[in-house]
């Protein structure tokens, strides 16, 4: 017996017509999905398929609905959740339904100041909330990891997420205290979160693709034993 076969399961209790049946029937099903399968903003960027389509390329009927794409005009994959606008797209990891996005300059910390996913079927693993304090730069000690991209020469921008900032409180002004979204461990009793220059990492629960995702797994291999 063909090894593929034998290794799926419910196949085993059919008959040999059934299974060429569904064989032909599946393939069918691969063919018409054609126009929707893998595709990409340059040779080097992430794959994008179902849920995600990429916009101007591939239909709409091929993903689901906030799941577009597009390609800038440099090849990068672009994300834009309604109301936060761009971000690049470094990785889509299907099975773990997972995206990870950074910005184009580079100033992630910058992008969550104005971030909210309503309207997006995208979700953070969870929020912390950071104290986005602004001090004096000659009175920072070297110690503090400050935001670099939110600094100037007179003026540095630090966050954190621990409670404790009696130490900062004669230097510092607190900015603003907000929920991020943070795809990292945070530590309660960190310091100054050099965190914030990392990717941000969502999630996605529906549609559910791990099924799909083993399906086309399937479908691939019995194409190829076909
Ligand atoms: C979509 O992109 C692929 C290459 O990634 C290209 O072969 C195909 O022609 C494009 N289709 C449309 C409708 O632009
Ligand atoms: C996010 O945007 C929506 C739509 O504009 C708005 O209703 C909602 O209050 C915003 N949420 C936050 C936390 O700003
Ligand atoms: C953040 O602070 C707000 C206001 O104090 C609070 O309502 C909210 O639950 C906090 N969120 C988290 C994730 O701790
Ligand atoms: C530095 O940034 C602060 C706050 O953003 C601003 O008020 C100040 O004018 C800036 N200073 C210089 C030298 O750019």
């Amino acid at each position: 017996m063909n090894p593929t076969i034998s290794r799926v399961g419910p196949f085993k209790i059919m008959g040999r017509l059934e299974v060429i049946s569904l064989l032909v029937f599946l393939h069918f099903i691969h063919l018409a999905a054609d126009s929707c399968s893998n595709t990409k903003c340059s040779s080097d960027a992430v794959p994008v398929r179902f849920p995600f389509y990429l916009e101007g390329n591939q239909s709409q009927s091929c993903g689901h609905p906030g799941f577009d794409l597009r390609c800038n005009n440099q090849g990068f994959t672009v994300l834009e959740p309604p109301y936060s606008g761009n971000f690049l797209v470094r990785s889509i990891n299907y099975r773990t339904q997972q995206i990870q996005l950074y910005d184009s300059e580079d100033c992630l910390a910058r992008r969550l100041l104005n971030f909210n996913l309503s309207d997006s079927p995208f979700l953070a693993a969870s929020y912390f909330n950071y104290t986005f304090l602004s001090c004096q730069s000659q009175l920072l000690n070297s110690r503090f990891t400050y935001i670099a991209c939110l600094s100037n020469t007179t003026t540095s921008v630090i966050a954190t997420s621990s409670m404790t900032m009696s130490l900062v409180n004669s230097l510092c002004q607190i900015v603003t205290i907000f929920p991020v979204p943070a795809s990292w461990k945070v530590n309660r009793y960190e310091g100054f979160t050099s965190q914030l220059k990392k990717d941000l990492k969502l999630v996605w629960d529906s549609p559910d693709c791990i099924k799909c995702e083993s399906l086309e797994m399937v479908v691939n291999k019995l194409a190829v034993s076909l």
